[in-house]
């Protein structure tokens, strides 16, 4: 019955709902009886909290794209090597709050950083161990906004909130793109009520990865 670990990743612009996705999926694979590590990006280790504090927060000085795209893969690489592979290596499932496809997506169809740049980056630091499922909570972008907006309350926005509307309709339409050209991602309504979310996310896991072990 024990099944090795499943790697499983959840993206979507701000307010889709990935963070509370992520509850969904660690309760359906703890159902499968399988240890279960959350986790998510920028972050997950000291060491990756550090450098999201650098890629995240709005200062004064503006951070060059370049040096965005390096920041979150330096993210990454530590996230991979200390937190990732070993929890995976354990027979945990892994999910993961945002990943390389964030990358993609921001930094890449966002920011318009060179794609090749991005999945040189990615072949190296993902050592060979792309998710197994991806979910790719898509929604439109004023309601994500919104969400996000509700959810912070009064705290401030960081640097990719502050950022126009077009900006996230790149990144939307960036990650519906890796959606068509990659199997393991599988959409999801998110605009939809938070029961119908749970369903389908439910749905997909029990397709993709299988409702026994
Ligand atoms: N399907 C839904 N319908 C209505 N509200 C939702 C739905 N899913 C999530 N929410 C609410 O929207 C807000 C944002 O959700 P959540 O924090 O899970 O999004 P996120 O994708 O993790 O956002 P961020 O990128 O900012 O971390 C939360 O207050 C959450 O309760
Ligand atoms: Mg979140």
């Amino acid at each position: 019955m024990t099944h090795p670990g499943w790697f499983i990743t959840l993206e979507g612009i701000e307010g889709a709902g990935k963070t509370t996705a992520a509850a969904v999926v660690a309760q359906w694979a703890k159902a499968r009886g399988t240890a279960v590590v959350q986790t998510r990006e920028p972050g997950g280790t000291p060491v990756a909290e550090a450098i999201r504090q650098i890629a995240l927060t709005a200062g004064e000085e503006s951070l060059a794209p370049e040096a965005e795209l390096l920041l979150m893969f330096a993210a990454r690489a530590q996230h991979v090597r200390a937190k990732i592979l070993p929890a995976l290596a354990t027979g945990a499932t892994v999910i993961c709050d945002r990943f390389t496809d964030s990358s993609r997506a921001y930094q890449g169809a966002g920011r318009g950083l060179d794609a090749a740049l991005i999945e040189t980056l990615a072949a190296n630091v993902e050592q060979g161990r792309a998710p197994d499922l991806t979910l790719l909570l898509d929604l439109p972008v004023e309601i994500g906004s919104a969400r996000a907006a509700a959810r912070r309350g009064s705290a401030a926005q960081d640097r990719f909130e502050q950022e126009r509307a077009a900006f996230f309709e790149r990144v939307r339409t960036g990650f519906l793109a890796i959606a068509d050209r990659e199997p393991r991602v599988v959409v999801i309504d998110a605009a939809a009520p938070l029961a119908a979310v749970q369903v389908a996310i439910e749905a997909a896991l029990n397709q993709r990865l299988g409702a026994g072990g």
